[in-house]
């Protein structure tokens, strides 16, 4: 982290850090003299040969960055300089190397270290003599373009030519190297959306296909056990015919018909949750009127009488577009929740309320009961199919799953209002613009 950061503000600053390893004294001089010049001033033959390249002299191009030069008069001197400054983060762009080193290593196996060690650097050899071939540098340093050759004495205007573009070479192999990284972090986060995407996608295929699995199953079903419930109608009709009275068949009778009327039940829910049945008509429907006739049905199938149900109608006309029976469903399952809450509970009056307002394009249908309550944990969950708390043979755990189900197909949705322990399904069904 810090090497980048050092790296970014030495790149804003247009510092170049060179390092110059030679063991003649006047050898650091001249080349310091040279780029101390060249961060003072523009040499004057610079100026010229931008204008005779460009046409015309701009400062702004010429002079845009500025060298530190360090001193090495060893080849290992050198190569522990590097290596400090890589570690410290702040590493050189150019090393300036002489062939001819003595007493210690010579310019080759000083390259050879420092390339080592640092990937980036960029060196220029210099020579007075003709020392090694280029295939005996390339034998030593492997092929390369990170080297290049100067033969002594310099030419001024050459060094820092040659010094300005390596140096330049050096930090847009930096930025290539920092996109590679954004890019290869793009890549990767891409590759995990694509994966979690196609894992959804098999998990929904998966369900599809369970989901056609289980209706084909439910199907198949409905039949011999609807005909086995007429049987074991019939059977009781024919014992009761024949004037048998035993208790025990009779029991058995009324325990065979209990579990194949439940079973006709959890089929029937079951294909209202998977939603097989062909696209259902759906027409303009009057939501006050649908609860109002909703709550009459609640009345008929509900024995203990002792429920009161408040209704809080600001409008008594809002139209929804949907079908009437799935709708009923949606309301009847949470009345009939209400009433399975309000059970226990003998010391309060036992209300369900249900508020109904128009907010912008949508119908707010709020339904609630002062019954037993719904569990932390259980919130989370309580939409899921299947998930109950009722008893063994008294909850499916299918009301809400069938009620969230249709509300979806109707555009509309449904959620429980986390207020405290208070119990507060609200409805939302997109309105219908009625044209009188
Ligand atoms: N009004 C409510 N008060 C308290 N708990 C509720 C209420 N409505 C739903 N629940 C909880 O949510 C669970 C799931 O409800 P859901 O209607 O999906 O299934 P169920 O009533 O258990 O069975 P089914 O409706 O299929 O006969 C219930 O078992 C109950 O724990
Ligand atoms: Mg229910």
């Amino acid at each position: 982290m810090k090497d980048r950061k050092d790296r970014k503000d030495r790149d804003d600053d247009k510092l170049k850090k060179i390092i110059i390893i030679d063991d003649l004294k006047s050898i650091h001089d001249d080349f310091k003299s040279i780029f101390e010049d060249n961060n003072t001033d523009i040499p004057s033959r610079m100026k010229e040969l931008e204008k005779e390249i460009f046409g015309n002299y701009n400062k702004e191009i010429t002079n845009h960055f500025k060298f530190i030069v360090d001193s090495a008069y060893q080849g290992e001197d050198g190569y522990n300089k590097v290596l400090q400054a890589q570690q410290e983060g702040n590493p050189y762009n150019l090393a300036f190397v002489d062939m001819r080193m003595p007493p210690g290593w010579d310019g080759l196996e000083t390259i050879e270290k420092i390339m080592e060690i640092d990937s980036d650097i960029q060196i220029v050899i210099c020579t007075a003599y003709s020392d090694y071939s280029v295939e005996d540098i390339e034998k030593r340093i492997g092929i390369t373009d990170r080297v290049l050759i100067i033969k002594k004495p310099f030419d001024k205007v050459e060094i820092i030519l040659m010094a300005k573009s390596l140096c330049e070479k050096w930090f847009l192999i930096q930025k290539a190297r920092m996109k590679i990284g954004e890019m290869e972090k793009e890549i990767k986060g891409r590759a995990a959306e694509i994966e979690k995407i196609q894992k959804e996608l098999f998990m929904s295929s998966k369900a599809a296909s369970i989901g056609t699995l289980a209706a084909g199953m439910a199907h198949e079903l409905n039949n011999p056990i609807t005909i086995a419930f007429g049987h074991a109608m019939e059977v009781e009709k024919g014992f009761k015919k024949l004037a048998i009275e035993n208790d025990s068949i009779q029991k058995s009778i009324g325990g065979m018909k209990q579990a194949l009327e439940r079973m006709i039940y959890i089929i029937k829910d079951l294909l209202t949750f998977l939603n097989t049945s062909a696209k259902n008509d759906y027409s303009a429907l009057n939501i006050c009127e649908l609860i109002d006739s909703t709550i009459s049905i609640f009345n008929e199938k509900t024995i203990n009488k002792d429920i009161e149900i408040v209704k809080i109608f600001n409008e008594h006309e809002l139209m929804v577009e949907g079908n009437l029976v799935q709708l009923k469903e949606v309301f009847l399952h949470l009345f009939f929740n209400a009433r399975d809450a309000l059970e226990g509970n003998s010391s309060k009056t036992k209300k369900i309320s249900v508020t109904l307002m128009q907010e912008g394009d949508w119908i707010n249908v709020w339904v609630e009961d002062n019954g037993k309550k719904i569990e932390e944990k259980d919130r989370e969950r309580i939409f899921d199919p299947f998930f109950t708390t009722k008893d063994v043979g008294k909850g499916k755990g299918l009301g809400l799953s069938i009620a969230k189900n249709i509300l979806k197909d109707h555009g509309g949705f449904i959620n429980l209002q986390n207020e405290n322990d208070h119990k507060k399904f609200l409805i939302k069904i997109p309105i219908k613009k009625v044209t009188k």
